[in-house]
């Protein structure tokens, strides 16, 4: 199990520690831990957010535990050399193009949630993002001048068939051992490309009759995870409409602090990061919540390394520190126990060994 961890900047060096320690708490797994500077903080030690030797390493690994990226003191850098680069050019170089994020409630931090606890107790979405496509990546972009000589600034958002074809293909697979329920998000009443991927997952969803397929405009979407979320199994979307779904997915479950995500590839290497970002603020506090990432971990044992009862152990471990009432501050509560983050990782250790 070579595993290539890339902290990065902000809370990540303290979040993937704490997962590091989850790991090694599990007894004999051939663990090979190899680490690597990403980010900010690559660049403050080579001038580049993504350095050959960190993507060297994280192409040799089986699977990348990555931290997190950014940090403003970046933000007036050019666009190539900002931390954001590092996660972008992985997703892009690994071709990365799965990224799964579910959204699980945990009954213990239904009042956490911003919305009532009966419109979200028993959530269990999953959002099955397409990462290396989509307005992100489409050429061309930039600012030009007009014949005007007004300025314009511009992106370009393009689907290959094939693009659509394999994230459609999993997200229907992942249906299938789940609810056997199909959202795919789009806005086919305004874009060509949105219109194009419709047809496709159409196309696709002729060879899974046992799934039932639904399509939403991404507005709809929008309003209906907050109105009713549990309608909702998996929802299969492009790259930007993504981001922000999932987003506000992570607030029905009360903290942004507790989401994992998976981004594989083709073959099922993956890299496993917490949704949430780097944090500066809470950086160096010891108060930032290992949740996410320690779940992270548990996600790249079950979808790379086919460890389903690690998997389980770790997710257990979460859930019953959760009910001894254990709380970093981003899901504090009146009477919980409220932790560190490194007491958290230790709680979540004697969870497992308990
Ligand atoms: C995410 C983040 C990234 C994205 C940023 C850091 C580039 O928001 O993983 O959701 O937009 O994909
Ligand atoms: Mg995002």
């Amino acid at each position: 199990m070579k595993i290539a961890l890339l902290p990065g900047d902000g809370i990540g060096p303290e979040i993937v520690a704490q997962a590091v320690k989850v790991l090694a708490a599990l007894d004999g797994l051939p663990l090979e831990l190899e680490q690597a500077p990403v980010g900010g903080a690559a660049y403050d030690a080579s001038g580049d957010p993504l350095p050959a030797a960190t993507l060297a390493l994280a192409r040799k690994a089986d699977a990348i535990l990555f931290g997190a990226v950014g940090d403003w003191k970046y933000d007036s850098l050019p666009r190539e050399k900002r931390p954001e680069q590092a996660i972008l050019g992985l997703r892009r170089e690994l071709e990365l193009f799965a990224n799964l994020r579910p959204a699980l409630l945990y009954p213990e931090l239904a009042g956490a949630s911003s919305l009532r606890p009966e419109v979200v107790s028993g959530l269990d979405i999953l959002i099955l993002r397409e990462l290396t496509g989509d307005i992100y990546f489409g050429k061309p972009r930039g600012v030009r001048r007009l014949p005007s000589g007004e300025r314009e600034g511009f992106d370009t958002m393009t689907y290959t068939e094939g693009e659509i074809r394999r994230i459609a293909e999993m997200g229907f697979a992942l249906a299938r051992k789940r609810g056997r329920k199909l959202c795919s998000v789009d806005k086919a009443n305004v874009l060509e490309t949105s219109q194009f991927w419709r047809d496709i997952v159409i196309d696709i969803g002729k060879r899974f009759p046992d799934v039932a397929l639904s399509h939403m405009y991404v507005d709809n979407a929008a309003m209906q995870l907050v109105r009713n979320p549990k309608q909702f199994d998996v929802i299969v979307t492009g790259n930007l409409f993504g981001d922000i779904l999932s987003d506000e997915a992570s607030m029905l479950t009360g903290s942004i602090g507790m989401l994992p995500s998976a981004s594989l590839d083709a073959a099922g290497k993956g890299l496993y990061e917490p949704i949430h970002g780097s944090a500066p603020d809470l950086a160096g506090k010891n108060a930032a919540n290992p949740l996410a990432t320690i779940l992270s971990a548990a996600m790249m044992l079950r979808y790379t390394f086919d460890r389903t009862e690690a998997a389980e152990c770790i997710e257990r471990a979460v859930r019953t520190v959760l009910q001894q009432g254990y709380r970093t501050a981003d899901i504090q509560e009146a009477g919980s126990r409220q932790v560190g983050t490194t007491e958290m990782g230790d709680a979540v250790v004697a969870a497992m060994r308990a």
